[in-house]
């Protein structure tokens, strides 16, 4: 298996999207293109999308000699991928093991590297750096306590003001040892993760990214087609819940006040409950843990 990235419920997403050929798949988050590699291998030709440079070459490598487009974008606009509508589109949300573990890319907490987290690298979009020396204090603690659901969210924004201005992950790694008490133990979650991950969802924008991407993914399905997201996260996973949830004409369970006019009934969901991997995947991939499948068809008529 490959160091870049282990694709995550591979037999699930396979099981539910059925690649084989003649069919056309669009993933919208190639990574290291462990899932578009096994879309490809049983037959469907792919559109590998991501907005990460690097990923799309490893993609591209993995892939090699397979029927993959490669489209370099965001997934918010993965029309522009595609004229012909597609079978099955996957969003697997979120970084890669191999962004995560690259110190200049900005994401690691363990080795110092520049504070960007930027997945899209040619982008002009604020670096993490540059967010945090920034912000007033009370958006920072937000953004800790809403996308990183950190419980020291304030202590930790007024340590990041104060050593304003960060420059490295290091830098930022010291505010939180700061705020609060700090064990980096073999195995245990860093105590740094739930910040890094919140700075991390604000810099890419990824939940105003993920809401918009949504309907135009089941805009470019076929009839019958399906759509499948993995989530790793509480705040994406109810984006997605309720998104599916309006598409089908479903108003119980869901958290968005109703829109009006209402939207029309579009998708039919397949996943009643979001599947998590399996107890042996979540042991030989630690990262898989938090995975939250969902799954859902587009209506026929
Ligand atoms: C969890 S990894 C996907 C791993 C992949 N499924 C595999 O098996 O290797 C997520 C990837 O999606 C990309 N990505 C995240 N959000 C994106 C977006 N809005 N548009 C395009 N790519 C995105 C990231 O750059 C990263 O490479």
């Amino acid at each position: 298996m490959s160091t870049y990235h282990t694709p995550v419920m591979l037999t699930e997403i396979l099981d539910w999207l059925a690649p084989a050929p003649g069919k056309l798949f669009l993933d919208g988050t190639a990574g290291g293109g462990g899932h578009t590699k096994a879309f490809a291998e049983r037959g469907a030709r792919v559109i590998a999308v991501d907005q990460d440079p690097e990923a799309l070459a490893e993609c591209a490598r993995v892939c090699e000699g397979l029927p993959v487009t490669l489209w370099r974008g965001n997934f918010a606009q993965l029309a522009d991928a595609t004229q012909e509508p597609l079978d099955a589109i996957l969003l697997d949300l979120g970084v890669s093991s191999h962004q995560l573990d690259t110190p200049e890319r900005g994401f690691a907490l363990r080795y110092s590297g520049p504070l960007d987290m930027r997945m899209d690298t040619d982008s002009e979009a604020e670096t993490a750096a540059e967010l945090l020396n920034r912000l007033p204090e009370s958006e920072i603690a937000r953004i800790l306590f809403e996308y990183g659901e950190e419980s020291r969210s304030r202590r930790i924004a007024s340590e990041i003001v104060k050593a304003r201005p960060l420059k490295t992950t290091e830098d930022l790694v010291d505010c939180i040892r700061r705020a609060m008490p700090f064990r980096t133990r073999p195995g245990e979650t860093h105590p740094a993760t739930k910040t890094f991950q919140g700075i991390r969802i604000a810099v890419n924008e990824e939940l105003t990214v993920l809401e918009r991407a949504l309907p135009a993914a089941v805009a470019c399905l076929k009839p019958g087609g399906r759509l499948a997201v993995l989530s790793y996260h509480s705040l994406e996973d109810r984006l997605v819940k309720n998104t599916f949830n309006q598409l089908s004409g479903k108003r119980e369970n869901s958290d968005l006040p109703s829109p009006s006019p209402e939207p029309p009934i579009v998708l039919e969901v397949l996943t009643k409950k979001p599947i998590p991997p399996t107890d042996e995947e979540q042991r030989r991939n630690p990262r898989s843990r938090s995975a939250k499948l969902r799954v859902a068809q587009k209506r026929e008529n």
